[in-house]
């Protein structure tokens, strides 16, 4: 009898490897995750650029594992959670720092002030538009096509990636409505507007496509025109948001799910998906505790909408939606990307949430 107890002793024992094994290294569920974006997934890109749009100073990252690291916000980007999400055991590096082997899990490009025009962000300096941010991304499949030694084994590794794209803040904050500035809105109606970002944003989506993405996530933009800095630039006139940027906005959005489906429908094997933003953040977020809407927590500067260095911000960030005047605290990041990744309402996500996407073969 008592050598009848060893094997199942021996099952147990190796059971219990196994399982250690799965929580200690389990393989994410995509190979690697590529981020594109604006400030509200930047982890580092303008660190090094001479520009305004930094955040590489306390009181940023004041509840970020590693303090201060050039994310706008207190915690962890909508991208970082959403990697959590994914499985993913570490945070994906910026481009201006991935080195070696880190990059075939992916590598995050967004840049603070970046947009779909080349021209917007100008009054911040430095930031990298959308086109340099795939220009980079060209630079990173040539790095992996060099480690990996095989085209074939490469172009299928890379199209079973998640690609997250968030453009077009930037192109309504620091360009249309910025009029003294940029002459766009004197040249274009808000439709007129959203119909040539989109015509640039497609072809810029293309060459994503072109470099091997197939799996890409596309987020629509948020409620710009309740964001602190522009409640404070344009005053409300009896509203709870600036309704003429959140109507202009709204315009582009509106495009984004024929856009998803023209990419669905015409080019092979892309399965696009739309991630409705505005629509998970119109919801009343009292209901998670979240009570401060138009107050950003840190102290900020009214010429850039950014934390004043060093300052002691609030103490209560659970309670507030904005950490400073344009970006959401991490509660909110969470709420987002939870939703992003698995779909709360039919309308969160068109066609699929991030889960089911990665799911698909
Ligand atoms: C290259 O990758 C493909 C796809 O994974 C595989 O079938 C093939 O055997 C690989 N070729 C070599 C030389 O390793
Ligand atoms: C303010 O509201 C009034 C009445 O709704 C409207 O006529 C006016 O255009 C608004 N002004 C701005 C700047 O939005
Ligand atoms: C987004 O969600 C809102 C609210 O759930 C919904 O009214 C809207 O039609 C959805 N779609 C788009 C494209 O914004
Ligand atoms: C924010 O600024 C105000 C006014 O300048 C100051 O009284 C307050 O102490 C500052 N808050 C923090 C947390 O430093
Ligand atoms: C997805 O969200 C629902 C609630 O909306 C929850 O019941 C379910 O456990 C979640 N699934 C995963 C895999 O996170």
């Amino acid at each position: 009898m008592a050598s009848g107890g060893k094997p199942w002793f021996l099952v147990f024992v190796l059971l219990f490897v196994f399982e250690l094994q799965i929580l200690v290294d389990g393989e994410p569920q995509v190979p690697c995750y590529f981020i594109y974006g604006d400030s509200l997934a930047d982890n580092g890109n303008n660190n090094a650029l001479l520009s305004l749009a930094k955040s590489n100073f306390p009181p940023y990252g004041i509840d970020f594992v590693d303090g201060p690291t050039g994310r706008f916000t207190n915690g962890r980007t909508t991208s970082d959670i959403i990697g959590e999400l994914l499985g993913f055991t570490d945070f994906i590096p910026p481009f201006a720092t991935a080195r070696g082997q880190d990059i075939l899990r992916g590598v995050n490009y967004a840049s603070g002030g970046g947009g779909i025009r080349a021209e917007t962000g100008r009054n911040v300096g430095g930031r990298i538009s959308f086109d340099l941010q795939l220009l980079h991304h060209g630079i990173t499949v040539s790095r992996i096509t060099a480690l990996q030694r095989n085209l074939t084994f490469t172009r299928e590794y890379l199209s079973k990636c998640i690609y997250t794209v968030g453009m077009g803040s930037n192109d309504y904050i620091n360009n249309y409505f910025m009029p003294q500035s940029y002459p766009t809105s004197a040249r274009f109606t808000p439709d007129q507007y959203a119909a040539v970002l989109i015509q640039q944003y497609s072809q810029q989506l293309r060459t994503l496509y072109n470099y091997g993405a197939r799996k890409v996530v596309i987020f629509g933009l948020g409620l710009i025109g309740c964001t602190p800095a522009e409640l404070a630039t344009f005053g409300t006139n009896g509203t709870a948001c600036v309704d003429m940027i959140n109507n202009a906005v709204q315009l582009f959005n509106n495009r984004l799910e024929p856009l998803v489906d023209d990419f669905n429908r015409n080019l092979g094997d892309a399965r696009f998906t739309y991630i409705n933003i505005t629509g998970i953040s119109a919801g009343d977020p009292s209901s998670a505790g979240i009570t401060v809407l138009n107050t950003p927590c840190c102290n900020v500067t009214t010429t850039t909408g950014l934390c004043i260095p060093n300052q002691a911000p609030c103490s209560n960030r659970n309670t507030y939606a904005f950490w400073d005047a344009f970006h959401s605290t991490e509660i909110i990041n969470v709420l987002a990307a939870t939703r992003a990744y698995n779909a709360s309402s039919p309308s969160d996500a068109y066609p699929v949430d991030i889960r089911t996407l990665a799911q698909l073969q």
